[in-house]
């Protein structure tokens, strides 16, 4: 068996340092074989950088994945090019820095990571992202042993439906980018470990990370205010997902939270 740690978005750089204080002896504690987290944010809503990128991998992650902000932070394009442990979404055009999915160790088996865009509410004209994840399953066969699928994405129709179209094909699927766990964990027909959304990473006492005013505000008025970081203890949700090492199914998906 193995087991696989899949953490939602983290929201900021203090995030990131709490996450690199807890993650080594999260691994050892909960016998944890591989750690893949949601950076998108981890410049605080702004894409990440490649010092916050290099604190995760340092802290305890083994690949960061990305979402509709990745893009957002210049600074990261050169390490998007250089790592195959940060990823951007797979389904962004042609030519554009970095890698949609990679193959890395875990024990003695490899693992194919995906990170994915989803289509509904998110940015216009991306596009369909499982005939991209097709190809590389096809491409790759036989150079990894188990496969795991972060789909960003605001819709959990649209997920779960995607979710269906891959089944069997990958390991373990799950959601991000919503901010806010669902308790739809599933292992579907054909073996995929499944969930809408694992929720986030970052102080827990304001909006989705942001705090209360600000986000209140901006609704009553309309206008613009620049986020501010939510204050409260820290709390870091995902979900423990345990795969079948010979098979490549998932024998057990459970949501995890740890905080302060
Ligand atoms: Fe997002």
């Amino acid at each position: 068996m193995l087991r696989i740690l899949a953490l939602g978005d983290v929201i900021s750089p203090a995030t990131v340092a709490f996450l690199s204080r807890r993650l080594w002896s999260l691994r050892r504690e909960k016998q944890i074989d591989f750690v893949v987290v949601n950076g998108e944010n981890a410049g605080f809503l702004s894409g990440i950088g490649s010092r916050d990128a290099a604190i995760l991998l340092d802290g305890g992650a083994d690949v960061i994945t990305g979402g509709n902000h990745t893009m957002a932070a210049k600074s990261i394009y050169s390490t998007l090019d250089a790592s195959d442990r940060v990823l951007r979404p797979i389904n962004l055009a042609e030519g554009v820095p970095g890698s949609g999915y990679t193959i890395l160790p875990a024990r003695d088996r490899r693992i194919l990571v995906f990170s994915a865009l989803g289509c509904l509410f998110m940015e216009a004209g991306t596009p369909d992202p499982v005939p991209y994840i097709e190809r590389v399953l096809a491409r790759e066969a036989g150079r990894y042993d188990l496969s795991i699928l972060d789909l960003h994405a605001e819709a959990t129709g649209e997920k779960l439906a995607a979710a269906h179209r891959l089944d069997g094909k990958i390991s373990a699927i799950y959601g991000t980018h919503t901010h806010v766990p669902t308790a739809d964990e599933t292992v579907l027909p054909k073996g995929t470990g499944y969930i809408s959304d694992v929720g986030f990473c970052g102080h827990t006492g304001g909006i989705l990370g942001v705090k209360t005013e600000v986000m209140t505000e901006r609704q009553r008025t309309r206008l613009r205010f620049s986020y501010t970081e939510a204050e409260g203890p820290f709390r870091a949700q995902g979900v423990l997902f345990d795969l079948d090492e010979t098979s490549g199914k998932a024998l057990s998906v459970k949501r995890f939270e740890f905080g302060e």
